[in-house]
C-alpha cells in the first residue's frame, strides 16, 4: 500500500508544499462530520451573488481557520469570501479553494467536494503555474484526487484514517458521458450543435449538479462536463481561480484538456479572482470538437 504521503515524498515534493496538501486532506473527517448539523442554507450570499448553504461557510470558516495557524500558505482565496486572505507568514504558497462544490446537494445526500489549487507566489497566475491541484469528494467514500505535475493520483480514506493510493497514471478515455450546465432556452448556437453531435453520436447524459462529482466520472469514463457561456451569462457560471483551474489541471495532467470553447484556460490571466468563464473539460476530442466548432 502507498500512502498520500508516501507518494507525495516519492515525486520529489517540496516539504513544504507536502505538507499543505496533506493538511487540507486532513480536514475531510472534520467536514463530513459537519455535514449532518448543517443542512441549510446561511441568510448571506457569496462574491458571486449565490446563496450560501450552511456547508459552504462551515467548510471556508474551518479551512482558512486551519491555513492562518498552520504559517504554511502566505494567502488564501475562497469562492465564500469576497477578498485574499493573507498572512504573515514567509512561506511563498498560497492556497485558491472552493471549500464546498456541489453544496445545494447537501440536503439531498449527493456527492460534493472541496477542490484545491495551490501555487507558488500569488493568487492571480494562470492555471498551468499551478504546482498542485486536487480535490476531495465525499462520496461513499472519501476519495482524494491529485496532481502535483506528474500525473493523476487517486487516493481513498481507509477506515485507520490514511489515505491509500487507488489508481496512479490516470488518464481520460475518450468516452462518451456528457453533462451541460444552462437551460437549453439559453445555449447559445455552437453549444447546442456540440452537444446534438455528441447526442447524434450516442452520448449519455450524466449531470448531477455538483462540478466536481461530475467531472471525477469523465476522469474515469470519458466525456466532457460543460458549463457554456449562455444568453443569460455570457461567462457561464463557473470561477476561473477557484473551480476552473484546478480541475483543469488535472484534466490535463491526465491527458485530457480544458477550454472555454475557444482555447485553454489554462493560458488565462486571472484579472479578478471571482471571474467567470465558461468551461469545457474532459477527453482531449471532445475538447477539440467544440473548438472545432468555434473556430469554423
Ligand atoms: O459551483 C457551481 C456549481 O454548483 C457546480 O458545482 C455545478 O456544476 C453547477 O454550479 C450547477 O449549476 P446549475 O444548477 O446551473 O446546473
Ligand atoms: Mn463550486
Amino acid at each position: 500500500m502507498t500512502t498520500l504521503q508516501e507518494y507525495l515524498k516519492n515525486s520529489g515534493v517540496y516539504e513544504d508544499l507536502s505538507k499543505i496538501i496533506l493538511l487540507i486532506a486532513d480536514q475531510a473527517a472534520p467536514i463530513r462530520a459537519a455535514f449532518i448539523s448543517n443542512q441549510s442554507y446561511a441568510d448571506s450570499t457569496n462574491a458571486s451573488g449565490e446563496q450560501q448553504a450552511a456547508m459552504d461557510t462551515w467548510a471556508d470558516t474551518h479551512i482558512t481557520r486551519v491555513l492562518a495557524k498552520s504559517g504554511l500558505v502566505h494567502a488564501v482565496a475562497s469562492e465564500e469570501q469576497d477578498d485574499i486572505t493573507t498572512f504573515s507568514s514567509s512561506s511563498k504558497y498560497s492556497v485558491v479553494m472552493d471549500p464546498l462544490d456541489g453544496s445545494s446537494l447537501i440536503s439531498v445526500n449527493l456527492c460534493v467536494g472541496t477542490i484545491v489549487g495551490i501555487y507558488d507566489g500569488d493568487v492571480l497566475q494562470p492555471g498551468k503555474n499551478l504546482k498542485a491541484a486536487f480535490y476531495m469528494l465525499y462520496g461513499p467514500m472519501t476519495t482524494l484526487t491529485l496532481s502535483v505535475g506528474r500525473g493523476v493520483a487517486i487516493f481513498a480514506l481507509n477506515s485507520d484514517g490514511v489515505y491509500q493510493l487507488m489508481q496512479d497514471n490516470v488518464q481520460i478515455p475518450e468516452g462518451n458521458l456528457y453533462g451541460s450546465g444552462g437551460l437549453r432556452t439559453e445555449w447559445l448556437p455552437e453549444h447546442a450543435a456540440f452537444i446534438a453531435d455528441i447526442e447524434a453520436a450516442g452520448g449519455k447524459n450524466r449531470y448531477s449538479g455538483s462540478f466536481v462529482a461530475d467531472f471525477h466520472q469523465v476522469l474515469k469514463y470519458g466525456g466532457v462536463y460543460a458549463y457554456p457561456p449562455t444568453t443569460k451569462s455570457p461567462d457561464g457560471k463557473l470561477r476561473l481561480v477557484f473551480e476552473v483551474n484546478p480541475i483543469g489541471f488535472l484534466a490535463s495532467q491526465a491527458g485530457g484538456a480544458v477550454s472555454n470553447g475557444v482555447s485553454s484556460t489554462l493560458a488565462v490571466v486571472p484579472a479578478r479572482v471571482h471571474q467567470r468563464t465558461p468551461i469545457y473539460v474532459g477527453s482531449r476530442g471532445m475538447i477539440a470538437a467544440i473548438e472545432k466548432i468555434h473556430h469554423a
